[in-house]
């Protein structure tokens, strides 16, 4: 029973540059799992959410996604978890991490654009744990490129070799639809209308191309047809799903995410090939999603998800077991045993309730500020997973509050948005500065914006001669305290309490490092010890 839940189980995200196409297709995706209804209640949810969180209408104003969230949902028997990425680079570690926490990816391309920068960043991500991939190459309504050129990039740009599964009948205004390569089907593509553009209709289907249907479908292209997909077969690769697994080859699919075509192809395909939850590293050990107790890690913190309740939610990634309601775990970080009695899980919009999840799944834990990024939680192994870093952030500002009275409220914000892991907080031991790191300028936006919507505080972040922040590490103990007494001044607390150099320049890193080379300067925090 436990074993064909954990069988059943895709765990994935969507990787993409903005515009190609992501939210479309986890509409049209939810859709198809009956999660939703009709098309436009994802955006719709957007905008919802716009009108409760005013933070969003930043959001909105520069046109990106900076939350993500998870969505569950049922497709043929299987359960599918698709965790949203936010797709501005700044945005890039909250990505990161979250595709820790994915068996598999789903990339998606603009046909008229290839590949484009964002793409390339995160398929180096998706790299460094040999993810495998899937592709779809979107907006086949639109005039785009060949579909040879297109596979070229994705293997020269991407370094993954292709292999096609659907192929183009036409495009843009002569697109006809799509031929399945392995089923040797064509998929008639039908101009959606305008209004019913959400609705799953029949798609009509000709078998065999060799037939009369597919000869009279096609009229006086069937000959070039037939060749060119004679052509495709001889010069690329075939699916092989090992292959796939490596993370080596990534199987092709083509369609127009907006007109609903080619979407239940590839998501046929993806919940039969793309895999169930895989082991996971521990310090120790390997870790299977079969093992019976429950062990999981917090891959991603997010702060007033929904504003009315004011709430922390710490996401959590099962790795292996089963979470029962009510349950007791260990937070091995603390050393403590703590009840959960009121978990989430993620049906698609909608937060739930969890009764049961298992490994691969997605469950939502309350943060009261004692759940970091990178935790993990056990049936009381001392077992901790790693792989979930946090990174040095690159710019840093100083808070300034507008409101001397707000400092009790600043403090609280930015404590519990730096939570997140977006952004840092460093309070240097020498003074009550409170100093924020990110990876890039609207973060700190986000965060001023935040400030004042979630908390109330009016407050600025102003230029501090910061060159990087270091997490400061030693095997002995001694040395440690020797270090922290004299360079006290160039310390500080992260929100985690942990220890961290800060540095004003890069020079002033170089000599720290070679006066006191019993002390590690850590560019990443993996977690705290
Ligand atoms: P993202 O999440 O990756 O950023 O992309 P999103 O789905 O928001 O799509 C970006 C734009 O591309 C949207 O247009 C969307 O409608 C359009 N789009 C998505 N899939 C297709 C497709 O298959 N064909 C065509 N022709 N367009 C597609 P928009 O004008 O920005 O928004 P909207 O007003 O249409 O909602």
């Amino acid at each position: 029973m436990h074993e064909s839940e954990i069988q059943r189980r895709r765990t994935f995200a969507i990787i993409s540059h903005p515009d190609a196409g992501k939210t479309t297709l986890t509409e049209k995706l939810l859709l198809f799992g009956g999660a939703i209804q009709m098309a436009g209640t994802v955006k719709g949810r957007k905008a919802a959410r716009h009108a409760t969180s005013d933070w969003m209408k930043l959001e909105q104003q520069r046109g990106i996604s900076v939350t993500s969230s998870v969505m569950q949902f049922p497709y043929k028997g299987y359960t599918v978890n698709l965790l949203d990425t936010p797709g501005h680079e700044d945005f890039s570690e909250d990505t990161y991490r979250t595709l820790t926490a994915v068996d598999s990816a789903l990339m998606v391309i603009d046909c008229a654009k290839g590949v484009e920068a964002r793409t390339i960043k995160l398929m180096e991500v998706c790299r460094l744990r040999d993810t495998p991939i899937f592709t779809f190459i979107n907006k086949l309504d639109r005039e785009g490129r060949e579909p040879t050129e297109l596979l070229d990039e994705v293997e020269d740009v991407l370094g993954i070799r292709c292999a096609p599964v659907t192929w183009p009948i036409g495009m843009g205004r002569a697109l006809k639809g799509i031929y399945h390569l392995i089923e040797d089907r064509i998929y008639v593509y039908q101009e959606a209308e305008g209004g019913k553009r959400g609705r799953l209709g029949e798609t009509r289907v000709i078998e065999n191309l060799a037939s009369n249907e597919a000869a009279e479908f096609l009229g006086s292209d069937i000959d070039n047809y037939r060749d060119e997909v004679e052509l495709v077969r001889g010069a690329s690769n075939a699916f092989d799903i090992e292959e796939y697994l490596r993370g080596e080859l990534t199987p092709v699919f083509f369609g127009s995410a907006i007109s609903n075509f080619g979407v239940r192809e590839l998501l046929d395909a993806f919940v039969t090939h793309a895999p169930a939850p895989r082991p996971r590293m521990s310090e120790s050990r390997n870790v299977e999603p079969t093992e019976p107790a429950l062990t999981g890690f917090v891959f991603k913190i997010q702060a007033n998800m929904d504003p009315q309740h004011r709430d922390r939610i710490a996401f959590m990634r099962i790795c292996s077991g089963q979470f029962r309601k009510g349950e007791k775990l260990r937070h091995v970080r603390l050393g403590k045993d703590v009840k959960i009695p009121d978990a989430l899980t993620f049906m698609a919009a909608d937060r739930e309730s969890a009764e049961t999840a298992y490994a691969g799944d997605i469950i939502g834990l309350h943060n009261h500020g004692t759940i970091n990024i990178g935790d993990t939680f056990t049936e009381g192994e001392q077992l901790i997973f790693t792989g979930v870093p946090s990174f040095a952030p690159e710019m840093f500002r100083r808070a300034v509050l507008k409101d001397p009275l707000r400092m009790k409220q600043l403090q609280k914000g930015l404590q519990q948005l730096c939570e997140e892991g977006a952004t840092q907080l460093y309070r240097p031991l020498k003074n009550n500065d409170m100093i924020l790191g990110a990876v890039g300028q609207l973060q700190f936006d986000v965060v001023a914006h935040r400030l004042k919507e979630e908390y109330g505080v009016d407050a600025m972040f102003e230029g501090i001669q910061v060159h990087t922040a270091r997490w400061v590490y030693a095997k002995d103990a001694k040395k440690l305290e020797e270090f922290r007494r004299k360079a006290h001044d160039s310390l500080a607390l992260d929100h985690g309490d942990a220890l961290v150099y800060i540095a004003p320049t890069r020079v002033n890193l170089q000599l720290a490092e070679e006066k006191w080379p019993d002390i590690e300067f850590r560019a990443t925090r993996e977690h705290v010890l």
